[in-house]
């Protein structure tokens, strides 16, 4: 039976979200940790890179998230000079990479377009030279689709291009998503903004803060220190593709083609509710960790967050079936794994080598409150609504997007192959599925810096 506790706290905060006020909370309640100050000496060829520090949490080496991010979606308008639009926007992309360095200090940015843009202005280009996933036989730009666990309203979007932006600053946010997104031939169709971390120095996270200030049911049952709104920390190293892993090149999924996309990666981007109440209260810490992690764990002790996840912990596909079959519980992390790390040693393009258990995908997603988005150009059609709401803005890259397809189908139990474990896609059975309904969905393909804007035009 699913209980239900509507406690709102801090109503004049949830209040003011209306206006955008909630997020001027964000630099009041985070305190920025400590980065390197210093641009790296030059800019990686990859847009999608960004120079993160690591910590120790619970003993666990942790990459540390930025503060903030925030992604604007757009559409291109009243465009009669394609060459004209690229150079403009390269001009402002450039200004900005000179004013920030590439780190959370400073800021990230990275633009990702989609196969509606592809085919909109540069079909003949693209039919050349977009990358071709060999594995899968297809594009790696697939089109977007629902997942089994997702309902049947989730929107697959059809913008044109979505910017990321990363840094421990909303003001450094904020002026560059003015400068780009002020250009004449720019439609913004969303922003989306977010936060995550904040808490592996003590001390309550920025998610808790702001799930609390907002009064969003379940805020108090966050633990302090929690990265992320359910309780877990999401970025420790080995759970994360290292380098240029995620570049299509990379592992070898890949045919370059033209070689035009080389240091280019797969962009998926969702909006996901998640239920906080219902996680919090109706499963108890044992069977949160076993939903999120795997069943059968005896390591973990209560109130851990930050659960190892090294190559050794790594669940093949053979072990997660028969654990299925012993306890009727899949873990979210488990499952995904079967697809999403190395199944064996690995030596990439470059000739580095990639340790069996290896992670290949490179999450950058953030927590919001958006409901489910802070700004929309079709209110009535995102269903937007100005009371806050606990969620995730899910940002991945991977190799392709069937690689990306793959992790993803792994997360509602169904692996390479079409082998389905025996379970309803939204049941409690299966990870997280059960508290979380993802609202918006769209693929994206993130050119390498050199090519970031309008890549195409100039051919
Ligand atoms: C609200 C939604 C989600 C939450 C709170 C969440 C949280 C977590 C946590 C706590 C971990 C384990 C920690 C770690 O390995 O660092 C994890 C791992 C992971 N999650 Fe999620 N996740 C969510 C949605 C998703 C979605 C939609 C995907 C898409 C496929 C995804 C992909 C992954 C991947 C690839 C891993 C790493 C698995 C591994 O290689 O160990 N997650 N997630």
């Amino acid at each position: 039976m699913r209980l239900t506790r509507r406690t709102f706290l801090g109503g004049a905060a949830a209040a003011a979200v209306g206006g955008g006020g909630l997020y001027e909370l964000v630099d009041r309640l985070g305190s920025a940790p400590a980065r390197p100050l210093a641009e790296p000496a030059g800019m990686p060829a990859e847009q999608h890179l960004l120079d993160l520090a690591t910590t120790h949490s619970e003993g666990v080496e942790v990459v540390v998230p930025p503060l903030h991010s925030a992604v604007v979606t757009a559409n291109l308008d009243n465009l009669s000079d394609l060459r004209g639009a690229q150079r403009q926007l390269e001009d402002v992309l450039r200004r900005i990479d000179s004013t920030y360095a590439l780190t959370p200090a400073g800021l990230g940015v990275t633009v990702a377009w989609s196969q509606t843009y592809f085919d909109t202005y540069v079909s003949t280009q693209a039919k050349a030279h977009l990358p071709y996933d060999r594995r899968a036989q297809k594009s790696v730009l697939v089109p977007t689709r629902r997942f089994p666990s997702d309902p049947a309203n989730t929107i697959l979007e059809a913008n044109d291009v979505a910017v990321l932006f990363r840094s421990d600053r909303v003001e450094h946010i904020e002026a560059a998503r003015k400068e780009i997104f002020d250009l004449p031939f720019f439609t913004v169709a969303s922003i989306r903004r977010g936060f995550a971390g904040g808490g592996f120095g003590g001390g309550q996270s920025l998610p808790k803060k702001m799930a609390v200030a907002a009064g969003v049911p379940g805020a108090d049952l966050i633990p302090d220190g929690s990265e992320l709104f359910l309780g877990f920390t999401s970025t420790q190293k080995a759970g994360l593709g290292p380098g240029t892993i995620a570049n299509h090149e990379t592992l070898g999924y890949v045919d370059l083609r033209s070689g035009y996309f080389r240091n280019g990666t797969h962009m998926h981007l969702s909006h996901i509710s998640e239920d906080l109440e219902a996680w919090y209260l109706n499963f108890d810490f044992d069977e949160r960790v076993l939903t999120a992690f795997r069943p059968g764990m005896t390591n973990v002790r209560q109130g851990m967050q930050t659960v190892p996840q090294g190559p050794a912990a790594v669940s093949p596909e053979a072990e997660l079936v028969r654990q299925f079959h012993k306890t009727g519980r899949f873990g979210h992390s488990a499952s995904i794994q079967a697809t999403s790390r190395l199944l064996q040693d690995t030596v990439g393009e470059d000739g580095t080598h990639y340790p069996k258990g290896t992670a290949i995908p490179q999450r950058a997603d953030f927590n919001t409150l958006d409901n489910p988005f802070a700004f929309s150009a079709d209110p009535k059609g995102d269903g937007l609504s100005n009371q806050p709401a606990a969620g995730v803005h899910f940002v991945v890259f991977n190799p392709s997007g069937d690689d990306f397809e793959r992790n993803r189908l792994a997360m509602d139990g169904v692996f390479p192959g079409g082998k389905k474990l025996p379970v309803a896609p939204r049941n409690r059975a299966a990870g997280f599925n059960s508290v979380l309904t993802t609202t918006h969905r769209q693929n994206f393909l993130v050119p390498p810096r050199r090519h970031r804007s309008l890549p195409l035009v100039e051919l």
